[in-house]
């Protein structure tokens, strides 16, 4: 099912709220917003929501065909990404050095197939379970799909809660690897049909 206009303007803030260090958000809430309506219209991702009282608090997006995402969110919304990068390079110039090491960078690891791209639950839901819900669903669709496996990538770093709820749920640790001089952890999941 496809999302509302006013789905997508909360998704955008409870990314921004959660995930403050994350490239998509210094590009600013109206460039997430956009991110988000391409995502929502796309055939290669799916968005799952948990919602209380019909507004979304937790949000997981899977995407089928992590390796050309990136390219196509360029060609897709080039000119608003072009845009956001401008305003950010007026309000921070650090910003320059992090858009140029992202097309000069040769770090990192080459990940392909079916991958989680974002999950977040809003603050006030953390730690209620929510998290492990919504990632069950998205597994049941991705069985349903006759996906086999899932993987994700997420910062290495003791403060990253992420990396003991992936574990909790059955991500198998795969690599580490850096990126822009941060150090990530590949993990995998095999999904099983009971
Ligand atoms: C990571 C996140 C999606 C987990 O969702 P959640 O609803 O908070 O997690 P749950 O309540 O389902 O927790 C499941 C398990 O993971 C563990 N866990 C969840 N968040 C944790 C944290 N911040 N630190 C340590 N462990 C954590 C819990 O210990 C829990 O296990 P338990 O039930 O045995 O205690 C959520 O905390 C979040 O949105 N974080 C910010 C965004 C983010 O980092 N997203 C991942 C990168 S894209």
């Amino acid at each position: 099912m496809r999302l509302s206009k006013s789905d997508i303007e909360v998704m955008a803030d409870i990314h921004l709220a959660t995930l403050k260090n994350d490239i998509l958000p210094l590009l600013g809430r109206s460039f997430l917003v956009k991110f988000y309506t391409y995502i929502n219209r796309s055939n290669c991702e799916s968005i799952y929501t948990i919602r209380k009282n019909n507004i979304v608090v937790a949000a997981c997006i899977v995407s089928y065909e992590v390796e050309t995402l990136m390219k196509r969110v360029v060609k897709n919304l080039f000119f608003s990404l072009v845009f956001a990068v401008l305003m950010m390079l007026f309000k921070k110039i650090s910003f320059f050095t992090y858009v140029k090491n992202i097309f000069l960078s040769k770090e990192g690891v080459r990940i392909s197939g079916t991958g989680i791209v974002y999950i977040f639950v809003s603050p006030g839901f953390q730690n209620t379970g929510v998290g492990t819900r919504i990632l069950k669903e998205a597994e049941t669709l991705l069985i349903k799909n006759n996906q086999k496996q899932i993987h994700v990538k997420t910062i290495n770093h003791k403060k990253n809660g992420a990396i003991n709820f992936y574990l909790k749920n059955g991500f198998i640790i795969e690599c580490s690897f850096n990126y822009l001089g941060r150090e990530y952890l590949f993990l995998k999941k095999t999904l099983q049909t009971n």
